[in-house]
């Protein structure tokens, strides 16, 4: 069975006291307490605070981004080990934001991933389509040839199990338009059905305008696995109720 799993992704925003009044909520509800994994990614200047102010509390931090190369001369970039050394234990690669204002590819996201795998990160690895995609009927090629690139660089080894998915159709980003339930496990089943064997294991999160009205319905989808929240993980409260959406609709 997949274990449910909640990302938060604060995107460019949030302080350190945002951090620590966030954090200390998510601790007095005892949102660890829950049967599902809930990873906060703040941006890259609170991962310390985050760390710190989560202590042993069972929560988990993790990172918006990271260099697909090991150090060196690469100025603004942060290096797998160095997020390993603040504590982080998860990394979102290849979110649409970044595919669309950094231009990043399929290859870079690749070579992020073995990066983020190598320094023993758990990497979860974003795809999506746009509104034009899915209107023109695009959405598998698209999501598709997104997955492939992983399939293709990380079934050999194995490593593919060690991926977590998820699928964020572009047009559902900070929207407040969600994909149907329905529509979303479609995509979801693809893509299982791309992993091949470790297709039983890897957890395919949805993200795109989740909030608590609609989370528990998306979570009870067969094929997905929890999610990766933006706007709504920004609010205590929502975030809270998400989570123990999750946790109600086991897979
Ligand atoms: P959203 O963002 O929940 O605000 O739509 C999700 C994401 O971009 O990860």
């Amino acid at each position: 069975m997949r274990s449910k799993l909640v990302v938060a992704n604060w995107k460019m925003n949030g302080s350190t006291s945002f951090a620590s009044s966030i954090t200390s909520d998510l601790i007095s509800e005892k949102v660890a307490d829950l049967n599902v994994g809930a990873v906060l990614c703040p941006p890259f200047p609170y991962l310390q605070a985050v760390k710190s102010f989560l202590e042993e509390s069972g929560l988990d931090v993790g990172a918006q981004d990271v260099s697909s190369q090991a150090s060196g001369a690469y100025t603004g970039e942060v290096s797998a080990d160095m997020l390993v050394e603040l504590g982080a234990k998860w990394v979102i690669i290849g979110h649409s934001e970044r595919r669309a204002y950094h231009n990043e590819t399929d290859e870079l996201v690749v070579a992020k991933t073995r990066m983020a795998l190598s320094a023993g990160l758990t990497p979860i690895c974003c795809v999506g389509e746009t509104l034009d995609q899915r209107n023109a009927d695009k959405t598998e090629e698209v999501v598709g040839a997104q997955i492939n690139a992983l399939v293709e660089a990380f079934s050999a080894t194995g490593q593919i199990s060690d991926l977590v998915i998820a699928y964020e159709p572009v047009w559902a980003i900070g929207t407040g338009m969600t994909a149907t339930p329905d529509q979303a496990q479609g995509v979801h089943k693809f893509i299982r059905g791309l992993l091949g064997e470790a297709g039983a294991s890897v957890s395919i999160l949805y993200g795109g305008s989740v909030k608590p009205g609609n989370a528990a319905e998306l979570f009870g989808q067969p094929d997905i696995d929890g999610g990766l929240i933006g706007g709504a993980s920004l609010v205590s409260q929502d975030f809270i109720e998400i989570c123990r959406a999750a946790d109600v609709t086991e897979s």
